[in-house]
């Protein structure tokens, strides 16, 4: 595996190897049909289950009670979706969820332009996002099926599917309300993905019992994401340190490596941030005056088979490249990049202008989640995810 020698800089790679994307907003189309579902909710109902579930998601705050079963306390993080709160979760969430899971499939189709999932699984669906976001970045997808456990989640799953363009539309779209257990080969499906639902699974046995049972679903690429806090971040690692015991699997993203996650015993989590756009009714509820959600996420993209070795292709090289992993700090003269490294280590890599033009005005450009395809060329220090000692 290539893990030193020249880099051009300035180029195909830099471009390659960015993840930032600026705002994203839903397509027109769903954003009319989440709006037209919305309309018809009572407005104060609306704006106090948007309360009830980021109550219930803040952990801090005090436990609500359950719409569902009256006088029942919802611990956090445990939500249950009934009819209102599938309306308070789309208006307020889905824009931004969509975001994320967006920026994530887009980046698994630029680094890997000959992936194209025929068939996506999509556990804990709730209204269809990732397929929403998969037909953008896949055109001509076949098949997807959704699960979730709620069944008005999958009422509005479905009521908007009529939203989408039938010339975008999968052939094959089904929902179910729990996973099948382990699945036999030809029954899987080649991009299996879960977004913001790992953290709703009630212990941590379950979860693993989950992405077992996720990756024996998957016959090429698996997808985890989840929310951008120290809770959901831990999540996600110990899925990917799970999957990777097993064998026979490596990282595709974020970090640039199959050995143990050098964030875990740090001092800051591994988080990166995607901006969305907010529609109209998602300001309502929100009674937000920006139209821009930053939302944090953590995430991982594990893949079947052996680590790509290094041929002179970008989507192979890119496999080497460090990982930016905080916003990079932008000063006179100098920029501060900390990355996670091929080999499996944080560092703090700083550029100087008169050190290295090229590899500084990269390093300017670079942005909080790109693969970035410099090497330090001056100082390397402790990087701002110092390891707890
Ligand atoms: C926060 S929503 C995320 C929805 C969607 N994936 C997104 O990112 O926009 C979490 C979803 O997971 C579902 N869920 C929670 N536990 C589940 C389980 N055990 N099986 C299937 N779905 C589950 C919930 O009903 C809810 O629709």
């Amino acid at each position: 595996m290539k893990t030193s020698g020249p880099i051009l800089r300035g180029t195909d790679e830099v471009r390659f190897g960015r993840k930032y994307m600026g705002m994203v907003a839903m397509p027109e189309y769903i954003e009319r049909g989440i709006s037209q579902l919305v309309d018809k909710a009572d407005k104060k109902q609306l704006r106090h289950d948007y309360l009830r579930i980021a109550d219930a998601l803040s952990g801090e705050r005090p436990k609500a009670e359950s719409l569902v079963k009256p006088g029942t306390p919802l611990t956090p993080h445990s939500i249950e979706y009934g009819a209102r709160e599938s309306i308070a979760f789309l208006a307020s969430s889905s824009p931004a969820t969509y975001g994320v899971i967006f920026n994530i499939l887009t980046e698994l189709a630029d680094r890997l332009p000959g992936f194209r999932p025929d068939s996506i699984l999509d556990f804990g669906c709730g209204p269809a996002t990732a397929l929403w976001a998969a037909q953008e970045v896949w055109p001509q997808l076949s098949k997807y099926r959704g699960i979730d456990v709620s069944e008005d989640m999958l009422k509005c799953a479905e009521a908007l599917l009529d939203k989408i363009p039938e010339e975008n539309r999968a052939k094959e779209i089904d929902f179910m309300r729990y996973l099948a257990p382990q699945t036999e080969a030809k029954e899987q499906s080649k991009l299996v993905i879960s977004a913001f639902t790992l953290s709703e699974l009630p212990s941590d046995s379950v979860r693993k019992t989950t992405v077992e049972n996720l990756w024996s679903q998957t016959s090429d690429t698996l997808v985890l994401i989840d929310r951008g806090t120290p809770d959901s971040a831990r999540m996600i690692a110990d899925a990917r340190a799970q999957l990777l015991e097993l064998g026979g699997v490596h990282t595709f993203a974020p970090l640039p490596h199959d050995q143990p996650d050098p964030t875990t015993n740090a001092q800051a989590w591994l988080h990166f941030s995607q901006r969305a756009q907010r529609p109209t009714f998602t300001m309502r509820v929100k009674r937000a005056k920006s139209n821009i959600e930053d939302l944090k996420y953590s995430y991982v993209v594990v893949r079947r088979g052996p680590r790509p070795v290094a041929e002179p292709r970008l989507s192979v090289e890119s496999y080497t490249w460090p990982r930016v992993l905080l916003p990079p700090l932008k000063r006179k003269g100098h920029v501060i990049v900390d990355v996670c490294t091929f080999q499996g280590n944080v560092e703090r890599w700083t550029f100087t202008k008169s050190h290295d033009k090229q590899a500084y005005r990269d390093a300017r450009k670079a942005n909080w989640g790109d693969l970035f395809p410099a090497r330090a060329k001056v100082g390397r220090g402790p990087s701002g995810l110092h390891a707890v000692t």
